[in-house]
């Protein structure tokens, strides 16, 4: 490690048994040791609280901290990540381990952080009696009155009136049960999970004031409320496995937006806390990265606002469940191809530290996003192939196409320092977001927004007003109708973002957009859809906004809508790039830094601005530059 250039190290995350092999006796000698070892060699430790996977003893002796099925099973002990977490057992024993390695580290000149538990969410939900008592003080604190939360419920339906708060019941059927009782669940689940850190943050906080506490988030997952998760944390970190799949764009522009996501938590950089150094599976392996593949992975995190980064794993485990997760050395321990690459990387590492300081991703277009839209999706999607991150990566990937930077925002914050923002799928509006919004686009704001946007209230019931609600006027449009595009119907659609009318296809979904004020950019052929609009455009204020009732097949046509948003905003890129070179920047600190991450496997050449230092090659830009097969330059600017 230390050859290699690595300079820092996670450990303990799932160790608990190791630390507490029995109930109040704690053994650190072992890690003592282990973080010694390291520090002499200039390695310095993060620490995870341990409490992700439970001693045997744990369940020997409270067999009530296992998550109980909604028929009343409880589950298997002996895989990760299945405890109860309304059981006040368990969230002491979590205490109490936290506590103990908390005092035992807080001095530790070599521990410089901690990662509480690990990779939050992905629990089994519990419908044990406590969760659902717990279920029912929270709304009672939420609702304060029956009669509030029977009508935030639409109870009067399915005969579902409640007489007495102890009548509620957990949902487990999300795409049968009340919807809105169903969206209350899984913002109470995501509750206890911040309410879990949180124990455990304090802890960490009272005892280690000058060690960061972070958590390692899993980028796109949407099962927990990642703003409310990042909340009581430092900085937020991250892992990062975009080798699942054949090599292509989505999976990179996946892994970007994960980046992008995690960078809008906190509104600041974040770390990579485990990376892709390996074939990786459980049962079955992914493909191996090939060469290059790891560096240009890490160093793509670092054009999109990474401070660090920690490989997973340093060697596969010869034992376990996850003796298939291949890391930096294989079960032989021998370095090879990957070490290599490692440790160029973090030789690049180094050499980038002095130009990425003080910078971050600075940008101009904005995506709303929403895990209650998520959720509330989950359960009524409208039409079948309504997957949230699709529906986004088709703006984000088009943006990303065009080199332009993207942050993802939280709903209803501020959006004035942006020209452009983008609410796919914003399915969920609550009164005070669309007003915010409409004085966006009149004060001068580019605006789009699209299918089933703002259909539902905060408690998940229907808006009464005709779509799209309190954005009609700004939007110039109104929506009385709309229909799923099931068992492939397609409609043919023209648009004319470009000099002549293209004919694109619609698919999955359309809203029957009647235009008001909007002018039509792309407009319906089949007969009886001709009165209506596919794509609309409406001057409102200083502003404009944007309205897109449908999916459209071709991806060209999003690289269209693009543009053509983009110059309405008046934003242009830093520089344009061939086709799965993907271009970002950081800037701060009076620095302004140019990323070029090649995706592809052939050699590309980009047009750069001549006489700049390309920091990772040391030499000045001529007019273009080549990047190899996975390649990546940086260029200060
Ligand atoms: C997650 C965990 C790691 C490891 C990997 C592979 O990313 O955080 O500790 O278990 O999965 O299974």
């Amino acid at each position: 490690m230390q050859k290699a250039g690595f300079n820092i190290v996670r450990m303990a995350e799932f160790a608990w048994v190791n630390m507490e092999p029995e109930e109040g006796r704690y053994e650190f000698g072992w890690l003592d040791e282990i973080i010694e070892i390291l520090g002499k060699r200039g390695i310095k430790t993060i620490l995870g609280t341990p409490t992700a996977a439970l001693p045997p003893w744990t369940l020997r002796k409270y067999p009530e901290i296992m998550v109980q099925t909604p028929t009343g099973q409880r589950l298997t002990w002996g895989m990760r990540k299945h405890n109860c977490f309304t059981s006040g057992v368990f969230r002491l024993l979590s205490e109490r381990i936290t506590r103990a390695m908390a005092q035992h580290y807080k001095d530790n000149p070599n521990v410089i952080g901690w990662q509480t538990d690990n990779e939050i969410g992905g629990h089994p939900m519990c419908y044990c009696h406590s969760c659902r008592a717990n279920f029912q003080d929270w709304l009672k604190n939420k609702y304060k009155t029956l009669a509030e939360l029977n009508r935030a419920w639409g109870t009067h339906f399915w005969s579902q009136g409640f007489g007495d708060w102890s009548e509620i019941v957990p949902p487990d059927k999300f795409d049968e049960h009340n919807p809105h009782t169903c969206l209350d669940w899984k913002r109470f689940f995501s509750w206890l999970n911040v309410r879990f850190q949180k124990e455990q943050i304090d802890i960490l906080r009272a005892l280690c004031p000058n060690q960061f506490v972070t958590h390692n988030f899993m980028g796109l997952f949407s099962e927990i409320n990642y703003y409310d998760l990042a909340e009581d944390l430092d900085f937020v970190s991250w892992d990062n496995y975009p080798v699942s799949g054949k090599p292509d764009m989505t999976n990179n522009y996946n892994a970007a937006m994960a980046a992008d996501v995690m960078r809008g938590l906190k509104r600041r950089n974040f770390w990579i806390m485990e990376q892709t150094s390996g074939s990786h599976g459980w049962g079955t392996l992914s493909r191996n990265p090939r060469p290059g593949e790891i560096r240009k992975i890490a160093l793509q995190q670092f054009a999109h606002g990474a401070e660090a980064q920690v490989w997973f794993p340093w060697r596969a485990c010869t034992v376990g469940r996850e003796q298939y997760w291949h890391g930096i050395l294989g079960h032989d321990g021998k370095p090879g191809r990957r070490y290599q690459e490692a440790a160029q990387t973090a030789r690049d590492l180094h050499t980038l530290d002095e130009h990425l300081k003080g910078t971050t991703v600075r940008a101009d277009v904005a995506i709303i996003y929403d895990y209650e839209s998520v959720w509330a999706l989950s359960f009524q999607p409208a039409y079948d192939e309504n997957k949230y991150h699709q529906v986004i990566g088709r703006y984000y990937q088009a943006l990303r196409r065009a080199g332009i930077n993207v942050d993802m925002v939280r709903p209803g914050q501020d959006l004035a320092g942006y020209k452009l923002v983008l609410a796919p799928d914003l399915y969920i509006v609550r009164d005070s977001l669309a007003s915010q919004i409409d004085a966006y686009i009149r004060n001068g704001g580019v605006f789009l927004a699209d299918g089933r946007f703002a259909v539902k209230d905060e408690t998940g019931l229907c808006h009464v007003r005709t779509l799209p609600g309190l954005l009609a006027e700004a939007l110039g449009i109104e929506i009385e109708e709309y229909e799923a595009l099931r068992g492939g119907i397609e409609y043919q659609i023209e648009e004319h973002l470009h000099r002549a009318p293209v004919t694109r296809t619609a698919i999955h979904y359309a809203d029957w957009i009647k235009p008001t004020t909007a002018l039509v950019l792309a407009g319906y052929t089949d007969w009886h859809m001709q009165p209506y609009a596919a794509l609309t455009r409406n001057q409102c204020g200083k502003g404009a906004g944007y309205y897109l009732g449908t999916i459209v097949k071709e991806p060209a046509f999003y690289d269209a809508l693009i543009r053509e948003l983009l110059e309405s905003a008046k934003i242009t890129a830093e520089i344009t790039a061939p086709e799965g070179v993907e271009v970002s920047t950081r800037e701060g600190a009076g620095k302004k830094v140019l990323f070029l991450v090649n995706h592809t496997e052939q050699c590309q050449t980009v047009n750069v601005p001549a006489g700049k230092c390309e920091v990772l090659r040391n030499k000045t830009t001529g007019s273009a530059i080549e990047l190899a097969a996975y390649d990546v330059a940086v260029i200060r600017l």
